[in-house]
């Protein structure tokens, strides 16, 4: 029946229908699934840290992932963005989820025996009281006790897989807590191999952190999602319909990041002219990199505009450079997401082929000046 001053039932069906229609599916990354795979097939011995410059595909790919994970794998998928974590209690709060109506018997139960394709979870389920309780305990060493247990119980039947999104966010909690967190990680994989655990990040100053602790040497991997490669592209635009001449334009313009590719693909299925929406989104990103010198002449910016511009002449004919030694522009520039290291192979370059294409318009700009 319809519903008064609402949309009728069939009206809704054709809007979603059209909705679909229009929303690009998932592409590819079989390299990558097949890597992960690997690990999952495998018992739990290292941490698995999975990193890349933004909006790559990182979250995609392992929400995707965990949708194909057979009945006998758990999924706790915890995204911690936009979650403020500095201490133990926040912390608390982000992991866990509180199932109102079973008590922990009951989600035990319902984890390890309910053989539906991979459960999934955005948080680790507990009752409330025992939220409250791991509350009142105020100590790391509560809540990874009470985990490994917890870890224990489900493995009797099920693989676990932990995944912390965002983990950068835990970046201000102190360090000595940092420490106990990781050595938990380490303990749930290559001590007790009681579950898998994936940590995602854009950061790459977080991951360079990451790198450095001595206390990780051996006891994590990098799994590096960038953004697709010329091919993977290619099939991409091909889904949507676009020209040979529009495919080139487009790599030429955003290189392979996925949420380009996904706006274009949307501008192509509106009707609307490729060439200029990639020139568009040129202009804005050229124009967001330019702003910075308003901010260096405003003192909102300690750093010099000379040494802003040397770290961007690097990239004239350059698209990746190795680096020696890092230094205060690059991190600055690497904290405004115009630049992405990557520390496993001492190497920078920009976030996007945009951002490239965007600096190099920058330099442009100044010899004009
Ligand atoms: N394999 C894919 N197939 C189709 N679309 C994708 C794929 N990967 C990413 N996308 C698109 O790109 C957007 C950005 O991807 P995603 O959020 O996964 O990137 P990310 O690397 O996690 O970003 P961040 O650095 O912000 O964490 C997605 O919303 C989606 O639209
Ligand atoms: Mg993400």
């Amino acid at each position: 029946m319809a519903e008064r001053g609402g949309l009728r039932n069939f009206e809704k069906k054709e809007i979603f229908e059209k909705k679909e229609r229009r929303r690009t599916c998932f592409h590819d990354r079989e390299r990558e699934i097949e890597e992960i795979m690997n690990i999952l097939n495998t018992e739990p011995t290292l941490i698995t840290f999975i990193y890349g410059p933004i909006n790559s595909g990182k979250t995609e790919l392992i929400d995707h992932l965990a949708e194909q994970l057979p009945e006998n794998y758990v999924v706790f998928n915890v995204n911690l963005r936009g979650k403020f974590i500095s201490d133990y209690r926040d912390f608390v709060r982000a992991l866990f989820k509180i199932e109102r109506e079973k008590t922990y018997k009951d989600i035990i139960r319902k984890i390890s025996e309910v053989s539906v394709k991979a459960l999934k979870f955005v948080g680790i389920p507990v009752t409330e009281d025992i939220l409250n309780l791991l509350f009142k305990e105020r100590t790391y060493e509560d809540v990874f006790e009470f985990l490994e247990d917890y870890f224990m119980k489900i493995g009797e039947n099920k693989n676990s897989v932990l995944i912390l999104d965002e983990l950068q966010v835990i970046k201000d909690v102190k360090v000595d807590e940092l420490l106990k967190l990781f050595n938990f990680f380490i303990r749930l994989t290559k001590e007790l191999h009681l579950c898998h655990v994936f940590a995602i990040t854009s950061d790459s100053l977080f991951v360079e952190r990451i790198y450095r602790e001595a206390m990780l040497q051996g006891r994590c991997r990098y799994l590096f999602v960038d953004d697709f490669d010329y091919e993977t592209a290619m099939a991409f635009l091909n889904k949507y319909n676009f020209g040979e001449k529009e495919r080139e334009m487009v790599w030429e313009y955003v290189g392979g990041k996925p949420v380009y590719l996904v706006e274009l693909a949307n501008a192509k299925m509106n009707g609307k002219d490729i060439e200029e929406e990639v020139k568009k989104l040129l202009k804005i990103r050229t124009n967001q990199i330019l702003s910075i010198f308003d901010e260096i002449s405003l003192r909102k910016v300690k750093y010099s505009e000379e040494a802003i511009m040397e770290e961007f002449r690097k990239f004239e004919r350059e698209e990746i450079i190795q680096y020696d030694r890092m230094n205060k522009e690059k991190i600055f520039l690497v904290e405004r997401n115009i630049l992405f290291i990557d520390p496993t192979q001492r190497t920078v370059k920009p976030q996007s082929k945009l951002d490239l294409l965007a600096i190099r318009n920058v330099l442009k700009c100044e010899r004009k000046k």
